[in-house]
């Protein structure tokens, strides 16, 4: 009696550690508005978004979230509360909610954790500082399913500070009793040691508007894999698409099948980068937030994001036993060959190979062989490079699929004499081109 009376004073007395809220089990998956029209975004965008992600069979895939990224928000009424910005919400935010919930879906909205929020020329925005249980008891009144907070306007930019005002948004969606996705927007590696008691996904780098910009979020990410668990992951950021820039004034920001002027480095130069970019964010286990607007993305682009075989290798690990240590629990694919990527928009050169690797269930492991070199070759995983694949049986034959093809390779994968397995994926595209294979143990 008296344990259970300390067990439950203490657990009064002891702050909230953790998120706690059973979310993201597996990486999120969803559409965010940031990289279609950024602070353009509008309610009707938001709904057009809304039916594409079910028009276009994504929704059905698991793209279940649609988030409203900064821009709707206004300011605060006398008391406090948030305002949304009128002309662009008309209906307000809790009824875009209910449209959003009315389709199926879930419904995400954006704040930062500063005094202010990233555009402030333009909207001079209110951020969350202050104000967090406020904000998020309002949040929550509106339908929200998913907070990206974000840290612009926030004190200095070291984890002393982030995570005591992340953490005060940890404990102000605690409290309201709904679970929300909470997704932390802070572009520094250092968030990942700590991500897992702050919220279900921490940005580990910068905006990642191009392949520039996203092989430097994989070249972060090649150290963070241990971080990685179910409902605790690694954010390299948007997935990205191409000819749909965006951005950064009206006249760059368009609806309909007009032709899209692109702002001078939001968007991939090929439609391989955002297929590169969507497998190799299926192989770390990354979130899947597609940002473009899909009414006007190519049919590639359609396909690539819509690749359910590779999806499944982004939602699924391998399960361990119980007592496995958690430094052997692998959830976020490792790189296994290769070192740090280049890419120059400006040159269109880039540099690198890499091939990474992911386990899976069943004895199965997922891999990416990636050539970011400038002109068209083969990329290998030799004997050095399979060993890391811990668990490869040597007496045992692997069938090999091809996940963008969508079938099997004649010959399966089967160790020399030596015991020793060796690939190679040929004539991959020049800056970009990716290959993905799945290893099947044969019984
Ligand atoms: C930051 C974030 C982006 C986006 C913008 C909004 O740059 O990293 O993802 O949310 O702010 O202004």
């Amino acid at each position: 009696m008296k344990l259970i009376l300390a067990t439950s004073l203490l657990s009064l007395l002891t702050p909230v550690q953790s998120l706690n809220n059973g979310l993201g089990l597996s990486p999120q998956m969803g559409w965010a508005s940031w990289n279609d029209c950024a602070s353009q975004v509008t309610s009707s965008r938001i709904k057009n978004a809304t039916l594409a992600l079910i028009n276009t069979g994504l929704a059905a895939k698991g793209y279940e979230y649609v988030n409203v990224d900064e821009g709707w928000l206004k300011g605060r009424s006398s008391n406090g509360d948030i305002t949304v910005i009128d002309e662009k919400f008309p209906e307000g935010m809790k009824a875009l909610g209910d449209f959003i919930h009315d389709h199926g879906l879930k419904y995400g909205l954006y704040t930062s954790r500063g005094t202010v929020q990233c555009s402030t020329a333009q909207y001079n925005a209110t951020g969350s500082q202050g104000y967090e249980v406020q904000d998020a008891n309002w949040l929550v009144s509106q339908g929200m399913d998913y907070l990206k907070e974000d840290s612009c306007g926030g004190g200095p930019n070291n984890p002393t500070d982030a995570f005591t005002d992340y953490a005060t948004m940890r404990d102000a969606l605690n409290a309201t009793g709904r679970s929300v996705f909470f997704s932390l927007c802070g572009w520094y590696t250092w968030y990942a040691p700590s991500g897992d008691s702050l919220g279900n996904s921490w940005r580990i780098s910068g905006d990642g508007t191009n392949w520039g910009a996203l092989t430097q979020s994989i070249n972060a990410n090649v150290e963070l894999g241990k971080y990685a668990r179910p409902g605790a992951w690694n954010d390299p950021d948007l997935l990205v698409g191409t000819g749909i820039g965006s951005n950064r004034g009206e006249d760059k920001c368009f609806d309909g099948d007009t032709e899209i002027p692109q702002s001078s480095d939001w968007y991939m130069t090929n439609d391989e980068q955002s297929r590169a970019q969507f497998t190799m964010w299926c192989i770390m286990s990354s979130p899947l937030i597609i940002s473009a607007n899909l009414n006007q993305v190519s049919e590639y682009a359609l396909e690539t994001w819509g690749n359910e075989e590779a999806i499944a290798v982004n939602q699924h690990f391998r399960t361990y036993p119980e007592g496995t240590s958690v430094e052997d629990e692998i959830y976020q694919g490792i790189r296994i060959f290769g070192d740090d990527m280049e890419y120059d928009k400006s040159t269109d050169k880039g540099s690198g190979v890499n091939v990474w690797a992911k386990p899976l269930e069943e004895g199965k492991w997922a891999l990416v062989f990636l050539n970011n070199e400038d002109e068209v070759g083969d990329v290998t995983c030799d004997s050095e490079c399979f060993e890391q694949l811990y668990d490869l049986d040597a007496g045992v034959k692997y069938t090999v699929r091809d996940l963008w093809e969508h079938e099997d390779e004649e010959e399966e994968l089967v160790a020399d004499e030596e015991g020793k397995f060796e690939y190679t994926a040929e004539g991959l595209a020049r800056t970009g081109g990716v290959k993905m294979i799945l290893l099947t143990p044969v019984d």
